[in-house]
């Protein structure tokens, strides 16, 4: 006789969650401060969300902090959201660290300053035997300019021999990814009302579950967290199967 089981919540929460942090400006703007104190309130809903999804033992978490596109903003906001991301990385990172965080960043490395691309590798290499909350950072990232940089060194060992057009198949091209070691986004939350990906993720959005949340980024509090997944929990996925009886999984 067959067996199910009643599936435990536990088992139905998402590994990895990554967010879209949007609507810094429009928070500050409500408040007639500056663009620049909204990202500066956004770092502290950072820090905030980072210690609350390991405390409830998150595996992933990824969060978009400057888009390829983010580059085309006034080059004072530009210079203050950098100088934010440098300020988390030096003063967060021995807090990381010492939290047992796995950080991992993403993105084109390339035309970066070298300030910057050495504060990454610094908070990789620390971090790298971690074996808690991996935390991945999107920085001068968007999703075309990966799955392009994917595809030109995907042709660049085409043309060396080393595979054959054949080989290539979707396990192949997610590992050529800066991805390619990290799940999919089960749950990918977008704050500030909008509904669009903005170019993130795209590859990996695939069977992602979407959250649009209304509130601006500063204001995503850790109850807006537990809300997003708690709503995830109720989601019914089937990759393009059928669905399964409900609630029950075949156990034998
Ligand atoms: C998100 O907030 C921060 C980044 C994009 C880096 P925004 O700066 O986009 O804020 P809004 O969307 O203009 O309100
Ligand atoms: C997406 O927000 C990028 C980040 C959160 C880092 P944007 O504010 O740049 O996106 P659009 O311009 O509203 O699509
Ligand atoms: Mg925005």
């Amino acid at each position: 006789m067959k067996k199910y089981l009643v599936q435990d919540s536990a088992a139905m929460l998402p590994y990895h969650i990554a967010i879209i942090m949007d609507g810094n400006g429009r928070w500050a703007r409500a408040r007639d401060l500056p663009r620049t104190a909204g990202h500066k309130a956004g770092m502290e809903a950072l820090r905030t969300i980072v210690w609350h999804a390991r405390v409830r033992g998150l595996r992933w978490l990824t969060l978009y902090a400057f888009s390829s596109e983010n580059w085309s903003r006034p080059a004072e906001e530009v210079e203050r959201l950098l100088s934010l991301l440098k300020l988390f990385i030096c003063c967060d990172l021995v807090e990381l660290h010492k939290k047992n965080i796995k950080i991992h960043v993403i993105g084109e490395r390339r035309n970066l300053t070298k300030d910057i691309i050495a504060l990454f590798c610094e908070a990789e290499t620390l971090t790298s035997k971690n074996t808690g909350l991996n935390l991945v950072v999107a920085f001068n990232y968007s999703g075309r300019n990966e799955i392009v940089r994917a595809v030109k060194s995907i042709a660049i060992e085409v043309e060396a021999g080393r595979i054959k057009d054949s080989d290539i198949d979707d396990r192949l091209f997610a590992s050529h990814m800066d991805t390619a070691l990290m799940p999919d986004p089960d749950l990918i939350i977008r704050t500030s009302g909008e509904m669009r990906l903005s170019n993130f993720l795209l590859w990996q959005a695939a069977y992602s579950e979407l959250s649009f949340v209304p509130c601006f980024w500063p204001d995503f509090s850790v109850v807006d967290f537990d809300t997003a997944v708690a709503g995830f929990c109720q989601r019914k996925r089937r990759f393009g199967a059928l669905e399964q009886p409900q609630d029950v999984r075949k156990v034998v």
